[in-house]
């Protein structure tokens, strides 16, 4: 059976993706960028200041910022999505992962995060999580972003686990991606228009079962 799991926590464990788009909804705004929810898909999984460029790319003529520049608005975005997570509470976890997390634990497979959010140790700290957690990922810490693998292989490495015996959970194509990509088993959170490309798919949280992953990983 696998040796760990890695989580991602967008989409997966909580759903931030709403305040992530309303925060960078409000920057777009003043910058005259026109950004929709549609849009904000391709933002899911992406760091900070991928998502910062990718908005920039969207300008109706094109803006150039310094990099400097482009710091101080990365940095006011993130003012933005850290008045709206204030609110954030146990309750905010998705459902079905309580039980998950708490099957997990109990298998005694260890439990990594492997979120691209520098914020991601705050948020598990609001959701009252962060016990079950044997490593969490320094988004800081990690040169290339998913759909890169280096998340997954730093959670794997810290823990000094073969990537062959983890199993990645995710919502984002760019972090099944990811997952593929580091040689581990990929569970995909969401729709086969996005994620055809996990090894086990999922409608939505409330349909992971944990023993049927690790049934899934064994047969694969
Ligand atoms: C997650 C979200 C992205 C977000 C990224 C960085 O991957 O899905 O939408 O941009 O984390 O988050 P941060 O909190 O560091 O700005
Ligand atoms: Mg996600």
């Amino acid at each position: 059976s696998p040796k760990l799991f890695i989580y991602d926590l967008d989409g997966v464990i909580t759903d931030t993706a709403e305040f992530h788009y309303l925060a960078w909804k409000k920057l777009a705004d003043e910058l005259g960028i026109p950004i929709d929810r549609h849009f904000n898909e391709q933002l899911k999984g992406i760091n900070r200041m991928d998502s910062l460029d990718r908005i920039l790319g969207q300008a109706t003529s094109p803006i150039d910022f310094s990099e400097q520049e482009k710091i101080g608005l990365a940095t006011r975005k993130n003012g933005y999505y850290l008045e709206l997570i204030e609110a954030i509470n146990p309750n905010y976890i998705l459902p079905g992962i309580g039980d998950f997390l708490e099957a997990n634990k109990q298998s005694g497979i260890k439990i990594a995060l492997g979120s691209a959010s520098k914020n991601a140790a705050r948020i598990l700290d609001k959701l009252e999580l962060t016990g079950y957690f044997d490593y969490i990922v320094n988004a800081a810490e990690i040169t290339k972003g998913k759909p890169d693998p280096e998340t997954f292989t730093a959670a794997a490495d810290a823990l000094n686990i073969p990537y062959s015996d983890c199993v990645g959970i995710e919502d984002a194509a760019a972090g099944v991606e990811a997952v593929n990509r580091a040689g581990m088993f990929s569970v995909g959170v969401g729709d086969d228009a996005h994620l055809s490309h996990a090894d086990y798919l999922v409608g939505n949280t409330q349909e992971l079962e944990f023993q049927k992953i690790l049934d899934e990983f064994e047969n694969n």
